[in-house]
């Protein structure tokens, strides 16, 4: 790893400076292709544990480890020069106590090489993000919907609405006293998610909570159309990668039966020499 290379990526204190800056652009990503792609444009990449979901088919985030989580990070690692790359601790490898927290998040950090971890809760957590913070470990927070504790929430419904705010608030007032250095606020009514924005020092990182947010984020298999499972309200779809995927396989299999793939082009002559040039795409 080239000294100019770390240099260049963004770091955590990069991101929490641009507290009412130009929004940040956050996507996730979980292999080395999707870094590369989402490293050109974003400033943060977030090796989700929706990862579990979009990629191995579980039908929540509870079922992904940190084997997982590791083998992921590792992957984007490799495809990031620029962005700030952080890695979601998975449910049951924080909550317990903040010296778990640390033995786990540094585990992460110095195997993935990532800068920076997120994990869910808010004033609950709030001890463990000092903790992780005053040792070296960069927290992004993240509130609101926390997908880990779906059982405990009844499901994925808006946290916040009505008085429910109060605690939502505290919520992100607890993690910024606690020293994260960003925090995620998922599906809570808009009203909620501007005034948290104006009122807390730190970026705030919305997905289904405002425009008005220090920035914003996706899965990067929703917004192209790739994981078609469900569609939150709070996706839009920046292209339907699914459905051309699925024409493009069909077209294959119809040339495959109809003899018609490989072509000439696609296999080698018998005498020795050039075998034709190689595409990089
Ligand atoms: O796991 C994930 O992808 C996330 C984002 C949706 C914020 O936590």
């Amino acid at each position: 790893m080239s000294a100019t290379k770390q240099a260049a990526a963004l770091t955590p204190l990069d991101i929490a400076e641009r507290k009412n800056g130009a929004p940040l652009a956050c996507l996730t990503a979980y292999t080395t292709p999707m870094a590369r792609l989402v490293d050109r444009h974003c400033d943060v990449a977030l090796v989700g544990d929706s990862v579990g979901m979009v990629l191995h088919g579980l039908t929540s985030t509870l079922g992904v480890s940190l084997e997982m989580m590791i083998m992921h990070g590792k992957a984007v690692r490799r495809g990031l020069a620029h962005a700030l790359m952080v890695v979601d601790l998975p449910f049951g490898s924080y909550e317990q106590s903040p010296e778990q927290a640390f033995r786990n998040a540094s585990r992460v950090m110095a195997e993935t090489g990532c800068a920076a971890v997120k994990l869910e809760g808010g004033a609950t957590m709030a001890p463990t993000i000092r903790f992780l913070a005053d040792r070296g470990i960069p927290v992004m927070a993240h509130i609101g919907l926390t997908p880990q504790a779906v059982n405990a929430l009844g499901g994925y419904r808006v946290q916040g609405r009505g008085e429910d705010g109060h605690r939502i608030k505290r919520d992100a007032d607890a993690v910024a006293a606690a020293g994260a250095f960003a925090v995620v606020l998922e599906k809570i009514p808009e009203p909620l998610a501007r005034a948290i924005t104006t009122d807390i020092d730190i970026p705030t990182i919305g997905i289904g909570a405002s425009a008005a947010c220090d920035g914003q984020i996706l899965v990067v298999d929703d917004m192209l159309g790739v994981f078609t499972d469900f569609r939150p309200r709070f996706v839009k779809r920046y292209a339907e990668l699914a459905q051309e995927a699925e024409i493009a396989i069909a077209s294959y299999v119809r040339e495959v039966r109809e003899r018609r793939f490989p072509a000439q082009t696609h296999v080698f002559d018998e005498a020795l020499g050039a075998d034709g040039v190689e595409t990089s795409s």
